[in-house]
């Protein structure tokens, strides 16, 4: 598939998304959303991709935000299908996707930038990025899931410190907070990801797409996540990734999941 906005590359089960509208610092228009919501759904679908990396070109930013252009004239009904529209496209989209998402920050990481690095499974940083939710300077507020996933993620008070200031944090602070898990120098940052997704892409994706699924379930309204646990625990005992991973270890070798 042709991509205008966005490149990706694929090597070893890892595709690495690239946003690539550098001299916007990256902001998410309606057509990256588009362009980006097609390529996670295919590399989702491709058996052979183990993990996904976002990241954005250019060492200034992952994503500076929502396109800020497109948005200034809307009116009310229209803002409205603009959050519920992107959520649905893709970061409700990305959050539950069964190969894991790496957001690796290489930068800004502001407004829409944050809420789509917040929507991966989790998230690193090169000791350069600055993160924040600037939407209420602008007069509206986060739209594309930022109010709910910033308090999940650093809890109530300091979401709610960030979203009212809309300051930025720095990577040592992310870290600190629990926003990124590891901050290294920026040109070390993609071989961080791809280190630590090709140790996930060794363990069985089956039981990984479970995993998620069950994480994600203790965090929905009105979903029992120990109950959706059960279910995923008990379904692992049926794929031939369980068979091999037990029998692997029993012999003493190393599991080649079939991921199946
Ligand atoms: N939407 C649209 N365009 C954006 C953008 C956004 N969210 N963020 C940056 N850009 C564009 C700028 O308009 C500028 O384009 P131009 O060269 O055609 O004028 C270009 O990207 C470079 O940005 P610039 O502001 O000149 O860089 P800077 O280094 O001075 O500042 C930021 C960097 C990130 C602090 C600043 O760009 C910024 O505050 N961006 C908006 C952040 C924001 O509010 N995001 C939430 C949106 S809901």
């Amino acid at each position: 598939m042709n991509y205008e906005n966005i490149s990706i590359e694929r090597e070893n089960g890892i595709a690495v998304i690239t946003i690539n509208r550098p001299t916007k610092l990256n902001a998410l228009n309606k057509a990256t959303i588009e362009e980006l919501h097609k390529a996670f759904k295919s590399e989702n679908e491709d058996r052979s991709i183990k993990v996904i990396i976002i990241t954005g070109s250019g060492d200034k930013a992952f994503v500076a935000g929502a396109d800020i252009s497109e948005f200034a004239n809307f009116s009310i009904k229209e803002g409205g299908r603009l959050a519920a529209q992107g959520q649905e496209m893709l970061f409700d989209f990305v959050q539950n996707l069964e190969t894991p998402v790496i957001a690796a920050v290489n930068g800004f990481a502001l407004g829409g930038g944050l809420e789509l690095a917040m929507s991966a499974h989790f998230r690193i940083a090169s000791d350069n990025a600055k993160m924040g939710l600037p939407e209420v300077s602008l007069g509206v507020i986060p739209g594309y899931g930022g109010t709910q996933r910033l308090p999940q993620l650093i809890g109530k008070g300091r979401a709610m410190e960030m979203i009212m200031t809309a300051g930025m944090i720095d990577a040592p602070t992310a870290l600190s907070y629990g926003l990124v898990n590891h901050v290294v120098p920026q040109a070390e940052l993609l071989d961080l990801a791809k280190n630590i997704a090709t140790k996930i892409t060794k363990n069985s994706s089956v039981a990984i797409g479970k995993a998620i699924q069950s994480v994600n379930a203790g965090f929905e309204e009105g979903v029992n996540g120990y109950h959706t646990e059960i279910r995923a625990f008990g379904e692992c005992f049926g794929t031939e990734d369980f068979k091999e991973g037990t029998t692997a270890f029993l012999e003493k070798r190393k599991a080649a999941f079939p991921g199946k």
